[in-house]
């Protein structure tokens, strides 16, 4: 069976992508998961300027493969981004994908326009972190002319170069604003990024956990909320998606590539290793050979003829 597929003509060996942020700052790491069995890797998101970030404590493991994480976006700026893109490109034949993140219009358009200079495969537009309200506001995401205009901005600067945007489960209709961001040039969809936000409180000390306070959800927990997401988009719209949010196993890769996902990006289940990339591929063979289905693309979308 085969398990290459093609996503906006970049060829890749299989449908698993690492997801942004996990695992994903260093040429080097960016390698060693492509090594170890992804089909494509994304950055952590990458900012024009050095981008600090939160104060610790960032994350907090709920169990069950569930975190809650306010990061806050750190990343090294532009000329950290180079360094560790040509890395990745000496170690690995693989797609890169770069994340992008920005806090205002005109520096998403500067950042897009310095980050194609690095010549990634495909730019994956960040404006669903929940996890910077504090100092940026309401997301991009949230909006459906924001998300629009951000996306044509960044557009009119990357030539060629396809762009995904990377979609929030917190609104009313991730629908609505899938649409409009394909109206507005949109490549494809990312969905989902993390949930929330939310909060854990130590009840000793009667305190917030996280330095932020509040947090993004991610992991298993959240599946299902993405799957529902992915299934929406895939009615919504014709462009491409990359299902990501809780997938740990070939049994939830399939879920998601048969709820419409092209690709099926993979997060907090990579933070113990980037092992799991094989396992799965192996998990979504097996499916493929029991079912009889030749390649892994004739998946895509399946649960939509009901
Ligand atoms: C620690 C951590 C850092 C993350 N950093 C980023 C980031 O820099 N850019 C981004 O677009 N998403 C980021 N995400 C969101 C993930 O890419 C993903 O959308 C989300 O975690 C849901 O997928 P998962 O359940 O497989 O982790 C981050 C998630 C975690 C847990």
């Amino acid at each position: 069976m085969q398990l290459a597929t093609k996503f906006l003509g970049i060829k890749l060996e299989n449908p698993l992508v690492l997801a942004s942020g996990i695992l994903g700052t260093t040429g080097a790491s960016l390698a060693s998961v492509a090594k170890s069995g992804a089909g494509a890797v994304t950055s952590k998101s990458v900012w024009l300027q050095r981008h600090p970030g939160h104060r610790n404590p960032t994350v907090l493991n709920l169990g069950g493969g569930n975190l809650i994480n306010a990061v806050g976006l750190p990343h090294g700026g532009i000329e950290e981004a180079r360094i560790e893109f040509a890395n990745f490109r000496k170690l690995s034949q693989k797609p890169l994908f770069a994340s992008i993140a920005a806090s205002n219009l005109k520096e998403f358009g500067e950042t897009a326009a310095a980050v194609a200079e690095l010549k990634p495969d495909l730019i994956e537009l960040n404006i669903s972190c929940p996890n910077v309200a504090s100092e940026f506001g309401q997301p991009f995401a949230c909006s459906v002319n924001d998300a629009a205009a951000a996306v044509k901005i960044v557009k009119k600067q990357i030539g060629k170069i396809p762009l995904a945007v990377k979609l929030s489960p917190n609104v009313a209709s991730i629908a609505e604003i899938a649409r409009s961001v394909e109206a507005a040039g949109a490549d494809a969809i990312t969905a989902i990024n993390t949930v929330g936000p939310g909060m854990v409180i130590d009840i000793e000390t009667a305190a917030p956990i996280l330095a932020n306070k509040f947090g993004g959800l991610s992991g298993p927990a959240i599946r299902p909320l993405a799957v529902k997401a992915i299934f929406e988009i895939f009615q919504a719209v014709k462009i491409p998606i990359i299902g990501v949010g809780g997938v740990a196993s070939g049994r939830d890769a399939i879920e998601f590539l048969e709820a419409g996902a092209t690709l099926v990006g993979i997060g907090s289940a990579a933070k113990d290793g980037p092992e799991i990339f094989a396992e799965i591929t192996r998990e979504i063979a097996k499916f493929c050979e029991r079912k009889k289905i030749k390649k892994v693309a004739d998946l895509i979308g399946l649960a939509h003829r009901i």
